[in-house]
């Protein structure tokens, strides 16, 4: 076997999961080799979400991501980074219908992308698979409340918590997802104070993204926390202004190429003629 390195460890699932109650864990979602390299010294944890459907491909909703694409992000993430722990998403219809299908997505995402785990919208029927999971090797992240994979069922994508009936049901998702081994849950979308209560009922951490600070941590959409969209949800806060500062670049650029002040000497080769 060969000798470690000196290379900085990454952050793994069990170090994720001792942070119950202590430091908040900071999450961002990546899904390119530079965002991750520039998050990677920020972040204890990088999710490969497969909200890359809509951020990156255009998509109106996360339903039609496929693995392929999981894993082609995935790979680059992992390239990208070299500390945080890289989490990747079993997207819409890689993981519901049976263990055994499951298994051989988070499997084939695990090997072919060398991330240290994988998340899944974790409804009570998909606690089995959890504990499935686990128990074979992969570490789980679980995801429950606004569950944007369900958006067809649930009209939308619509925050969770409105009736006793929907609290009870975030309830029992997490604690299942819990009791089933996941090693921190996302919970997405729901009230300080349902949050509150399904932090103090899980031992894992939760990681909060509009589920407001009760939680062990939070998670925001990169894209959305640089300010890439003209549009975000109010649970957002806007961390810079790319769209703007891109704008500007692209217009400065065709200013300085329609007018031929772009290149100039200095972006152009003067090259001495050999003999
Ligand atoms: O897909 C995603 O990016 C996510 C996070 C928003 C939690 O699931």
């Amino acid at each position: 076997m060969s000798k470690h390195t000196d290379a900085p460890r990454r952050i793994t699932a069990r170090d994720i999961a001792t942070r119950k109650g202590g430091e908040p864990v900071v999450c961002l979602t990546a899904y390119t080799a530079p965002m991750a390299s520039i998050l990677d010294p920020h972040a204890d944890l990088l999710l490969v979400g497969d909200s890359l459907g809509m951020v990156v491909h255009g998509m109106t909703s996360t339903v039609g991501v496929t693995l392929d694409m999981m894993v082609l992000h995935g790979r680059a993430v992992m390239r990208g980074s070299s500390r945080a722990m890289v989490v990747v998403d079993l997207p819409f219809g890689s993981y519901e219908e049976s263990h055994e299908v499951a298994w051989r997505s988070a499997a084939r995402v695990m090997m072919e992308t060398g991330c240290q785990a994988v998340k899944v919208e974790s409804g009570e029927g998909i606690a089995d698979t959890i504990a499935f999971l686990v128990d074979r090797g992969v570490p789980v992240m679980g995801h429950v409340g606004l569950r944007p994979q369900a958006m067809n069922v649930d009209g939308g994508f619509r925050a969770k918590g409105r009736t006793q009936a929907e609290r009870e049901r975030v309830l029992r998702e997490a604690m299942a997802a819990d009791r089933a081994g996941a090693f921190a849950i996302v919970v997405e979308g729901v009230a300080e104070d349902l949050a509150r209560e399904v932090t103090a009922a899980v031992r894992a951490p939760t990681i909060g993204i509009g589920a407001s600070s009760t939680c062990d941590g939070q998670i925001l959409v990169t894209d959305d926390m640089l300010g890439m969209f003209e549009w975000t949800p109010r649970f957002v806060r806007r961390y810079g202004a790319l769209r703007e500062a891109i704008s500007a670049a692209a217009a400065g650029y065709a200013a300085d190429v329609r007018t031929r002040a772009f290149p100039g000497p200095a972006e152009s080769y003067l090259l001495k003629p050999v003999d």
